[in-house]
């Protein structure tokens, strides 16, 4: 049965990389630079609000103010409304790391779910959670975007350390989430393959700020009792790293990850916030510390894209660093073999989102690539 149920991830996988018919609703849009136009206000409207903030004032009063967007994580104790209420996080870079968990806890919510994560709630904090569920009425949600990113990640990743398995059943498969915020995959993923957990050790890496304040919360869940158990690896290692500046080769040496076996790194949503040489570094590195058949899976957004975004008003996509127009290119000059590069969208997983039709089209990729 699991091995059908492996067998079937692997299908919605492979189905996640075909384009969607020509009659489906999801294709009845705009295209071109129109698409793209739409797209991006789309982009600045959600941005300009990530941190909730429109309510009770616009979001650009709110950061005159000085303020951070807050992180009501209760169990801190912080008040609301009070600088303290950023939870020590920097800015509204790390802040994604919460709004990004509280798209997760409203998609688990649904009844038609297409994942269950078990710590998104607490990580992003009831209020923020909130704040969210208000837009979900909103036919421009963007967190409906994002659930479909993860459950296309999720697919991805499983279905990379299964092949992995299946060529060497004694790989201690090691899984690097890079970027991965108050991402809950450790304790969330598998739900398809016999052995579970299936890879050895799975690293979790990013800023400081944003690590500092997942392991707080995740001590104070674990004294209470109620941390669930670890499913992805038998292990999870913390890196507290800033790509952009931080060396991580001796520390994740230290941690435990070897370089002789294979690894499925993932990096979701990270990309576009490093600067050009943060990302040259960063996945030379990983190709170097990568064993033969790992791999590499990532998504990121145009170059003009990124050029846009830096007249944008709002701090989140002023904030992008790095895009690509041609990510193949880049990659395999890099170190890696692409195999796929995808546009994703709801349609994929029987979501329709009517009004982006194409918005992905040029402007964001889902990639995997291998090293060979
Ligand atoms: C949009 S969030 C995505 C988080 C997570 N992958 C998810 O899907 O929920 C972007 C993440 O990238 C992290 N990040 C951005 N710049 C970084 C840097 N220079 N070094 C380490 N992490 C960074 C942020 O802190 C944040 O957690």
């Amino acid at each position: 049965m699991k091995r059908e149920q492996a067998r079937l991830a692997r299908q919605a996988a492979t189905d996640a990389q075909k384009p969607l018919p020509n009659d489906h609703p999801g294709r009845q849009a705009a295209s071109g630079s129109e698409q793209e136009d739409f797209y991006y206000r789309e982009l600045e409207e959600e941005s300009n609000d990530v941190c909730g903030c429109n309510e009770p004032e616009p979001a650009k009063s709110f950061w005159a103010k000085g303020w951070h967007p807050r992180v009501d994580n209760s169990a801190l104790g912080f008040e609301e409304n009070s600088k303290e209420g950023l939870n020590g996080l920097q800015d509204v870079v790390s802040y994604t790391a919460v709004s990004f968990a509280a798209y997760r806890a409203i998609e688990s919510e649904r009844p038609d779910a297409l994942f269950q994560d078990p710590l998104a709630a607490y990580l992003a904090g009831d209020r923020v959670v909130s704040r969210q569920k208000a837009e979900v009425a909103n036919k421009d949600y963007p967190g409906a975007r994002f659930a479909v990113r993860t459950k296309y990640f999720d697919l991805a990743m499983m279905s990379a350390i299964e092949e992995m398995k299946a060529q060497n059943s004694q790989a201690k498969v090691q899984v690097v989430l890079f970027g991965c915020g108050m991402d809950a995959r450790s304790w969330r993923l598998p739900a398809t393959l016999e052995t579970v957990p299936p890879a050895d050790k799975v690293f979790e890496g990013d800023r400081p700020d944003v690590m500092g304040l997942k392991e707080q919360l995740l001590s104070i869940r674990e004294e209470a009792g109620g941390l669930p158990p670890l499913t992805l690896a038998k292990q999870r290692v913390v890196l507290a790293v800033d790509f952009n500046t931080d060396t991580w080769k001796e520390l994740i040496l230290q941690k435990g990850f070897r370089k002789s076996e294979p690894t499925v790194w993932l990096f979701e949503g990270l990309i576009m916030y490093l600067t050009p040489a943060g990302v040259t570094s960063l996945v030379e590195t990983v190709a170097e510390f990568s064993a033969p058949g790992s791999v590499l899976l990532i998504d990121g957004i145009s170059a003009s894209a990124v050029d846009r975004a830096k007249s944008s008003p709002s701090p989140v996509l002023r904030s992008w660093t790095w895009g690509s127009n041609d990510p193949e290119t880049f990659f395999n000059a890099h170190g890696w073999r692409v195999t796929t590069v995808d546009d994703v969208t709801g349609g994929m997983f029987g979501r329709v989102l009517p009004s982006w039709p194409g918005r992905e089209r040029n402007l964001t990729w889902y990639m995997t690539a291998k090293r060979e």
